[in-house]
C-alpha cells in the first residue's frame, strides 16, 4: 500500500518552495523503500503555512507546515510518513481555526482534491449540477440561478440571473459564455487559487451557464501571468473533454459546449469587460460604449454572458444543492458566501471564505490575526486600487454591497489589503492617480487627463505650493473624474483619493 501525500501546486506554495519539497519527498521515499502517492493539489489558502504538506492516514488527513526541502530527511526520519510527531506537525488542517470557521462552498474541494482528476472531482461532488442541469429546461436553470441571488464577483454585484435571463431571451444562431479571469485588483488571488485548485468547478459552471442560455462556446480570458492557472485549465479541459464532458455531446445529452483558454493582454483594462471583449477579439482594449451591452452584442457582435471565475464556480453548487441551500447564507442582498483575499500588512494572509454578513474587524483580527508588523492597523483598503481607503472607525462594517456602499467604500473582488500606521496616505493618493494614469485606456478625456493632472495637483501640495487651492482644484478634479468618465477605471479613482483627504487628513499637512 503507497502512503498518499499532498504537496501545494498553487503559485503561492511554489513561490515558497513547494516544487522542491515535492522533489525532496520523492528522492527520500525512494532512498527508504517507501511507496509514495504524490498528489499535487491546490493550496488550502493558508499562506503562512506553505509549503504545506498532508499525509493520509487512518486517522485523516495530517498537515506538516512549513515544510522546505532541507526539514523533509528529518520528517521521514520522525515517520511522518504515518503521520508521526514532529515539530512541524499540525494535526488536521480542518481543527485550525483559520480554516475551522470558514464556509467554503465555492472553494470545498480547492486543497483537497486532485486538481486535474475528472474523476476526483466526481467523488467530492462534482458534476452533480451539471447532471441536473441537463434534464433542466434553459429557462429554468436561470431561474435557479436568479433565485440563489448569486451576484457578479468581479466587482460590480450584478445579479448573474438577470445578465443571463437577457442572454437567453436573445435570439442568434451563436452566443458566448466569457469567463474573465483577468484578475487584475490588488491583493486578489481567488480566482487564481480556484483555477488552479479547483479548474473543473470552473469548466462545470461555464458549461451549465452554456446549457442555460443556449452558447455552445466558452472562452476563459485569463491573465497573463498566470502561468500555473494556465496549465491546470488547458489539463482540466481536455481531461474533461476525453471524459464527454465538454464536446459536441455533453454526457450524451446531444448538447454541444467547447471551451477554451485565452491568454490577456496584461492590461488592467482589459478586466473591464467590453475592452475584454475587444482583447478578445484580438483588437487593443478599449472600453466600449453601452448600450448595447454585451449580453445583446458581446464577442463578435453576439450575445455573451461574460462572468467572473468566481461568479461561474458558485453555479455548480448552486445547481447541485439548490437556491434555498444558497441564499440561506448571507445577509440583506448580499447572498451566499465570498472567497475573501487577506493580504498586505497581516500576520496571517491567504483566503477565507465567509457568508457574507461577516465584519471587516473579524477578518483582519480573528482571521488575519492582526498586523504582521505588531502596530496597530491603520487603514485598509478593499475591493482593488479603485477601492476607498477605510480608518479603524469603519472597521464594524459588515462585509454586504450595500453597507459598504452606503459609506462610499466597496467589497468589489473581496480584496482586503491592510496598512500600519506606517503608511503615508498622501502617497497612497498619489499612487491611485498615478495607477490611472498608467492604465487608462485613453479614451475619455477626464480619466487620461485627469488623472495626470491629479498626480500633479498632489505633488505640489506635498510640495506645499498654493495648498488651499490645490485642495480645491484636487476635489474639483475627482468630481469630473467621477461624473465624466466612461468607465470606472476613471469614475472610481477618485474614491481611495477622496478617502484619504478625508479620513487621514493629517497626511496632507505641510511638512518639514
Ligand atoms: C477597470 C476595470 C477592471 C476590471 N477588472 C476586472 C477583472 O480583472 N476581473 C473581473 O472579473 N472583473 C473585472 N472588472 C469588472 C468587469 O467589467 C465586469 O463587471 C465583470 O467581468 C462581470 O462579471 P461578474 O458579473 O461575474 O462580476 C473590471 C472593471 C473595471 C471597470
Ligand atoms: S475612464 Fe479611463 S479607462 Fe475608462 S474609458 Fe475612460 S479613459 Fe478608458
Amino acid at each position: 500500500m503507497s502512503v498518499r501525500i499532498y504537496v501545494s501546486r498553487d503559485a503561492t506554495a511554489l513561490a515558497l518552495g513547494a516544487e522542491a519539497t515535492a522533489h525532496a519527498i520523492v528522492a527520500e521515499a525512494d532512498r527508504r523503500h517507501i511507496a509514495i502517492d504524490l498528489v499535487r493539489n491546490g493550496s488550502r489558502g493558508l499562506f503562512w503555512l506553505e509549503p504545506l504538506v498532508e499525509v493520509e492516514t487512518p486517522a485523516g488527513r495530517i498537515a506538516y507546515g512549513s515544510v522546505k526541502a532541507k526539514d523533509v530527511a528529518d520528517l521521514f526520519a520522525a515517520g511522518f510518513d504515518r503521520g508521526g510527531a514532529h515539530a512541524s506537525r499540525l494535526g488536521s488542517i480542518d481543527d485550525i481555526p483559520f480554516f475551522k470557521n470558514q464556509e467554503r462552498l465555492t472553494f470545498a474541494r480547492v486543497g483537497i482534491t486532485d486538481p486535474l482528476s475528472v474523476e476526483d472531482y466526481r467523488l467530492h461532488g462534482g458534476w452533480r449540477g451539471l447532471e441536473r442541469a441537463l434534464a433542466m429546461t434553459p429557462a429554468d436553470i436561470v431561474s435557479e440561478v436568479t433565485e440563489s441571488g448569486l451576484r457578479g464577483r468581479g466587482g460590480a454585484a450584478f445579479p448573474a440571473g438577470i445578465k443571463w435571463k437577457t442572454v437567453l431571451g436573445t435570439e442568434s444562431a451563436q452566443k458566448y459564455i466569457v469567463c474573465n479571469a483577468d484578475e487584475g485588483d490588488s491583493g486578489t488571488f481567488s480566482d487564481r487559487m480556484l483555477m488552479e485548485g479547483d479548474p473543473l468547478c470552473l469548466v462545470e459552471g461555464m458549461t451549465i451557464a452554456g446549457l442555460a442560455v443556449g452558447a455552445t462556446r466558452g472562452y476563459i480570458y485569463l491573465r497573463s501571468e498566470y502561468p500555473h492557472a494556465h496549465r491546470a485549465l488547458e489539463t482540466a479541459i481536455a481531461n474533461a473533454y476525453a471524459a464527454g464532458y465538454l464536446g459536441a455531446n455533453v454526457r450524451g445529452s446531444s448538447r454541444r459546449f467547447d471551451l477554451e483558454v485565452r491568454l490577456g493582454a496584461g492590461a488592467y483594462i482589459c478586466g473591464e469587460e467590453t475592452s475584454l471583449l475587444d482583447s478578445l477579439e484580438g483588437k487593443r482594449g478599449q472600453v466600449r460604449f453601452k448600450p448595447p451591452l454585451p449580453a445583446i452584442k458581446g464577442l463578435f457582435g453576439e450575445p455573451t454572458v461574460i462572468n467572473n471565475v468566481i461568479t461561474l464556480a458558485s453555479v455548480p453548487i448552486i445547481l447541485d444543492k439548490g437556491a434555498a441551500f444558497y441564499k440561506d447564507y448571507g445577509i440583506g442582498r448580499s447572498l451566499g458566501t465570498l472567497p475573501i483575499q487577506l493580504a498586505g500588512n497581516l500576520k496571517y494572509t491567504g483566503l477565507v471564505e465567509k457568508a457574507f454578513g461577516v465584519t471587516l474587524r473579524e477578518l483582519l483580527y480573528d482571521y488575519g490575526g492582526g498586523s504582521y508588523s505588531g502596530r496597530p492597523i491603520r487603514a485598509v483598503q478593499v475591493g482593488g486600487p479603485l477601492g476607498a481607503y477605510m480608518p479603524e472607525s469603519q472597521f464594524d462594517t459588515v462585509l454586504d454591497y450595500e453597507a459598504f456602499a452606503a459609506i462610499g467604500a466597496m467589497v468589489g473582488h473581496g480584496g482586503i489589503v491592510a496598512f500600519d500606521d506606517t503608511v503615508d496616505m498622501l502617497e497612497q493618493a498619489r499612487y491611485a492617480m498615478e495607477f490611472c494614469a498608467v492604465e487608462s485606456c485613453g479614451k475619455c478625456t477626464p480619466c487620461r487627463i485627469g488623472s495626470t493632472r491629479g498626480v500633479e495637483v498632489i505633488d505640489r501640495i506635498k510640495a506645499g505650493i498654493e495648498r488651499d487651492k490645490n485642495f480645491l482644484v484636487l476635489r474639483d478634479l475627482c468630481n469630473t473624474m467621477r461624473f465624466g468618465s466612461l468607465c470606472a477605471l476613471g469614475g472610481l479613482t477618485p474614491d481611495p483619493v477622496r478617502s484619504a483627504l478625508d479620513y487621514f487628513p493629517e497626511d496632507f499637512e505641510v511638512r518639514a
